[in-house]
C-alpha cells in the first residue's frame, strides 16, 4: 500500500492583538525562546530582558473554527522616552512563515497601535537578512550596526504608512494564504 504524503495541518486564519491573557503572554515567551535560543541561539535559555518589565506583547493567534488554538507570532513595543517608541523579539513560527503575512501583519499593530499613543518615531533594529523585507513595508535604514555579535540595521518605520490602531486589544484578523 503506497501512502500519499500530506502536508501538516495549519490553521486558517489568525487574530493580530495585544496579548491580553496570561496563556497568550506564555505563548509569546514559548515562541520566542523557540526562535532566539534554539534555532537563532543568540540567547542561553531566555531571551527576557529589562525591556519586558515595560513592553507590551503582541502576538498573533491561530484560530479554529471554535476555539483560539495556539500562539504562532509575536513581538514586543515600548515607549523609550517621549514619543519614540522601539519594537522588538518579532518572531514568527516556522510552519507560519512567508504564507500568512504573519510578519507583516505584526509589524503593522506593532507601529499602528504605537501611533495610536502618540509615537512620533519607531525604530527597531532589524537582522540584516531581514532589511529587504523591511524595506518593502516602508521602513528605512538608519544605520548598519552589530547587535548580538550579528549584523544588524537600525531602522525607522515610515508612519505616514501605519495609520493609527486604536482597538489593539482587539486587533484583526489575517488569513493564511495556503500553499496550492
Ligand atoms: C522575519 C519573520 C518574522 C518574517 O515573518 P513572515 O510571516 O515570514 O513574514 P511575511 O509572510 O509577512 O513576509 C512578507 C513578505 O516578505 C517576504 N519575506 C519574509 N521574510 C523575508 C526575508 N527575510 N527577506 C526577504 N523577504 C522576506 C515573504 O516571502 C513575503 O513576500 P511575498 O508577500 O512576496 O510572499 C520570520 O521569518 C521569522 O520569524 N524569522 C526568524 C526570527 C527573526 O529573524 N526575527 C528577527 C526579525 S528582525
Amino acid at each position: 500500500m503506497i501512502f500519499e504524503p500530506f502536508k501538516p495541518f495549519l490553521a486558517p486564519d489568525f487574530r493580530v492583538k495585544f496579548a491580553t491573557t496570561q496563556w497568550e503572554r506564555d505563548g509569546a515567551g514559548a515562541l520566542r525562546r523557540t526562535v532566539f535560543c534554539e534555532e537563532q541561539k543568540i540567547f542561553a535559555g531566555d531571551d527576557r530582558d529589562a525591556i519586558d518589565d515595560v513592553a507590551v506583547p503582541i502576538v498573533a493567534v491561530s484560530s479554529l473554527a471554535v476555539a483560539d488554538d495556539d500562539v504562532v507570532g509575536c513581538v514586543r513595543i515600548h515607549e523609550a522616552d517621549l514619543g519614540l517608541w522601539w519594537g522588538s523579539r518579532l518572531a514568527v513560527a516556522r510552519d507560519y512563515r512567508k504564507m500568512g503575512a504573519l510578519g507583516t501583519s505584526l509589524i503593522r499593530l506593532a507601529v499602528g497601535s504605537a501611533h495610536a499613543r502618540g509615537c512620533r518615531r519607531f525604530l527597531a533594529h532589524v537582522q540584516s537578512g531581514n532589511a529587504t523585507l523591511f524595506h518593502s513595508l516602508h521602513w528605512r535604514t538608519l544605520e548598519e550596526t552589530n547587535l548580538h555579535g550579528r549584523p544588524h540595521h537600525l531602522m525607522e518605520a515610515d508612519l505616514a504608512q501605519y495609520p493609527a490602531i486604536r482597538n489593539p486589544e482587539t486587533g484583526f484578523t489575517t488569513l493564511l494564504r495556503q500553499a496550492a
